[in-house]
Formats: C-alpha cells, sequence, structure tokens
C-alpha cells in the first residue's frame, strides 16, 4: 500500500470519528489521504480534527475559488488511486445511485474514474428500507466495492445491520481493492462463481432460546476468502459468528437451516459450493411465540423435534447443481470411514473431512483429510487460513482442468 493515495469522503453520522482513526491506520501504511467533509459530516467532526490526523487540506465546498484554483473538484477526484467514502450515508449513496451532483462530495464520486469502496452507515431500519436497498443493489451492479455495514447496536439504540465496519476492517477492503489489480494477474478462478457458507445455524425454541451448536464459522470465512482471493466471485452465507465480513465477499447472514437453503438457492448458479457450515440437523416441531415459563407443577417442557432439509444433498441433487460440490464433516469417531460414506450418501464431489473431538471448533488451526472419486489424501495440520488457500489451489486446478 505504501505510497498510494486515498480519496476519503466523510458523510454525515457519528461514525464519522471512525475516520480520523482510519486516516491514521492508513497514515501508518505509508498511505496519504486527502479528505472531503460533508456538511453534515462536518456536524459530527471538524475539518481541523481531519486536517490534524491527514496532514493535508480538508475539502468542504464545491463553490470555494480558492479550492477550485489550487486543485479542481475533477482533479481531486482523479489524483487518488481510489476513492473510499465512510460513512457512507443513505443520502450519498442515493445521490450516486440516481447520478445527483449537487455538492463536492457528490460531484467529486461521479466525476471521479477510480474505484470507488463505500462503508455504510445508518439506523438498521433506514439500511432495511426499499430505496436504499435499491440504491445498494444499484450501486454494486455499477461495480462499486462495499464494506460492511457490520450488525450491533447503534447509537440510536437499535440492533441489526447497520454500523460502520471498523476502521481494520475497511483498511482490509482498502488494501483489497489496491491490490486487486495485481490478484487478478494470477486468479486462477476469475471469472468463476463460487458460493460459501460457514458457522453454525440456530434454531428457536421461542423468542429467547434455540439449539445452536459450537462452530465460529472460522474455517468456512477463510475458505470464502482464499476463493475471493483466487478471483473468484464469492458469496458467503453465513449462520450466526462474531467474524467481520470478509472485504470482497458477498455476505449474507441467515439465522435458520431453512434460511440458509434458501439463501443458497437464490445465490445459484455457482462454478463450486463448499458447505462449511455446521448446519443443525433438527430443529423443534415449532417455535413458541412467547416464552416458556416454568410451571408451579415442574412439569418439563419435551421439545419434538423435525429434521431439517439436507443442504448439501439438496443442492447437490438439483437442477441447478454447481460443477463441483463439496462438503465438510465433523467428527467424533471414524472419521475417514463415516466421510467416505457421508460423500455418497450426500452426493458430493469432496467431503473435507475434520476431527472435532479436540479443539477445532473455535481454534486457529485444523488437520482434514480431502475424500474425493480418487481416495484419501490426509492433510498436514495447518491454520484456517493455510486449509482456506490449499483448498482453493486444488479447486481452481480442478475446475481449469474440467473447463
Ligand atoms: N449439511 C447440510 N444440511 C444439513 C446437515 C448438514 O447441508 N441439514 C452439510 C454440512 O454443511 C456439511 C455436511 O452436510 O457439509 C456434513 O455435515 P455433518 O453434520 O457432518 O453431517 P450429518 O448430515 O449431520 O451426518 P451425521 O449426523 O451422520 O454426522
Amino acid at each position: 500500500m505504501r505510497g498510494k493515495s486515498i480519496l476519503l469522503i466523510i458523510g454525515g453520522g457519528i461514525a464519522a470519528y471512525k475516520s480520523l482513526e482510519l486516516i491514521r491506520r492508513l497514515a501508518e501504511r505509508g498511505v496519504k489521504t486527502r479528505a472531503i467533509l460533508t456538511k453534515a459530516g462536518g456536524e459530527f467532526i471538524t475539518p481541523l480534527a481531519v486536517s490534524s490526523v491527514s496532514g493535508e487540506k480538508t475539502f468542504q465546498d464545491l463553490f470555494n475559488l480558492t479550492d477550485e484554483s489550487e486543485m479542481g473538484h475533477i482533479e481531486l477526484s482523479r489524483a487518488a488511486d481510489l476513492v473510499v467514502v465512510a460513512p457512507a450515508t443513505a443520502d450519498l449513496m442515493g445521490k450516486l445511485a440516481g447520478g445527483l451532483a449537487n455538492d463536492l462530495a457528490s460531484t467529486t464520486l461521479l466525476a471521479t474514474d477510480k474505484k470507488i469502496l463505500l462503508a455504510p452507515a445508518m439506523n438498521v431500519r433506514m439500511w432495511q428500507s426499499p430505496s436504499v436497498r435499491r440504491s445498494a443493489q444499484t450501486l454494486k451492479k455499477d461495480g462499486v466495492l462495499f464494506v460492511g455495514p457490520n450488525d450491533g447496536e447503534m447509537a440510536c439504540g437499535e440492533f441489526g445491520p447497520g454500523r460502520m465496519a471498523e476502521p481494520l476492517e475497511i483498511l482490509a477492503a482498502i488494501e483489497q481493492a489496491l491490490g486487486a489489480a495485481h490478484i487478478k494477474d494470477n486468479a486462477p478462478l476469475t471469472g468463476m462463481r463460487a458460493l460459501v457458507t460457514a458457522g453454525p445455524t440456530r434454531e428457536p425454541v421461542d423468542p429467547v432460546r434455540f439449539l445452536g451448536n459450537h462452530s465460529s464459522g472460522k474455517q468456512g470465512y477463510a475458505i470464502a476468502e482464499a476463493l475471493m482471493r483466487a478471483g473468484a466471485e464469492t458469496t458467503l452465507i453465513s449462520g450466526p459468528v462474531s467474524l467481520p465480513a470478509p472485504g470482497g465477499v458477498k455476505l449474507t447472514r441467515v439465522t435458520t437451516a431453512r434460511e440458509m437453503l434458501a439463501a443458497c438457492e437464490a445465490a445459484l448458479p455457482a462454478d463450486v459450493l463448499v458447505m462449511a457450515a455446521a448446519v443443525a440437523d433438527w430443529r423443534p416441531d415449532f417455535a413458541a411465540n412467547s416464552k416458556l415459563k416454568k410451571s408451579t407443577d415442574r412439569v418439563v417442557p419435551l421439545i419434538k423435534l423435525v429434521e431439517n432439509p439436507d443442504i448439501l444433498a439438496t443442492l447437490a441433487a438439483s437442477s441447478n447443481r454447481p460443477r463441483l460440490v463439496i462438503g465438510f464433516a465433523a467428527e467424533t469417531d471414524d472419521v475417514v470411514e463415516n466421510a467416505v460414506a457421508k460423500r455418497a450418501r450426500k452426493g458430493a464431489d469432496w467431503i473435507i473431512a475434520n476431527d472435532v473431538s479436540g479443539n477445532v471448533m473455535g481454534g486457529e488451526r485444523n488437520r482434514v483429510h480431502l475424500i474425493s472419486a480418487k481416495g484419501v489424501e490426509d492433510w498436514p495440520e495447518m491454520t484456517k487460513t493455510e486449509v482456506g488457500a490449499q483448498l482453493a489451489a486444488r479447486i481452481a486446478e480442478t475446475l481449469k482442468g474440467a473447463a
């Protein structure tokens, strides 16, 4: 990243204070940041604060004669290697999606010939409103990059997606956007689509309880990131985990197995499917609408379980079947034997089997066996990131060989 320069547009939101931290982090990595502070952004942080951390002039007005004579807005938009909008408000997203330009930020966004990366931040209801959904869809179609928003508690007291990504996550997305040109050169999966699932599913018992499991999502997230780095257009369908969204990957969050199946079906077609999620095999027959209470006569409620759809088997048998279908087999006993049987039963091409009797779930390392029609390969123990990279390399070899 050293030597690169960023044009950072700071929109009006409480998350604007995090942009100061972002500028500092960029500076630590030798990246120069010039900032535009919108009028609304200026209600949250001052141009003096921005200039103090960036060491550069902070631009605010479109019709400022001094600024225009020193550096016109067209030049400002093109001098940088990447344009980053953080926080990206509903207003800025709407203007860019609709082609409006009535201030310095929106004019610069239309005038740039560089990639644009947005870090949205807004109230959860605003983020979910049909108009903002439309803006986001249009912008994605136009090739605008996104990082976040994350789920979490908001300054307004509500909870849900809408929190701006953390400065380090934005930094990773910037790094990736800047490096994308270089990565493309040795990206064997360019032009291919990958669908990855990760994390547990949660099956509600009542509004406050659920059946779940210990899956951390780390292995699935590492695989999605590795496939994206290898050039694949990657969609990650994730159950509830506390991991940040990997930059450059399209992330859909779900809760239950049935939601995960629907999200996978909506994301097809794909060239490769990697089912790393720990999908709950069963769910309570029905979820109570109100909290189950302890009765005075100490009768314990019986929860009747029904079987969840098998996502892997369903997608492997569908008319939209990806060319390469990869399942996981988390086993505590007879790891390889069970996984070989699972491969046949579920119609997968490969099964990645791992022994989860130790502290694999939530840990950083993994020891897996790759089971295919050719037999069983035992991989040495490595980090989950390395497993992701090795798997992406094998997927690329196989898909390219078959292309
Ligand atoms: N899987 C799935 N849908 C389910 C259950 C599992 O798609 N309802 C997928 C997992 O994502 C994984 C593979 O199937 O890729 C194997 O999961 P695992 O839990 O090990 O297998 P089970 O089907 O639960 O078999 P068993 O209970 O015999 O271990």
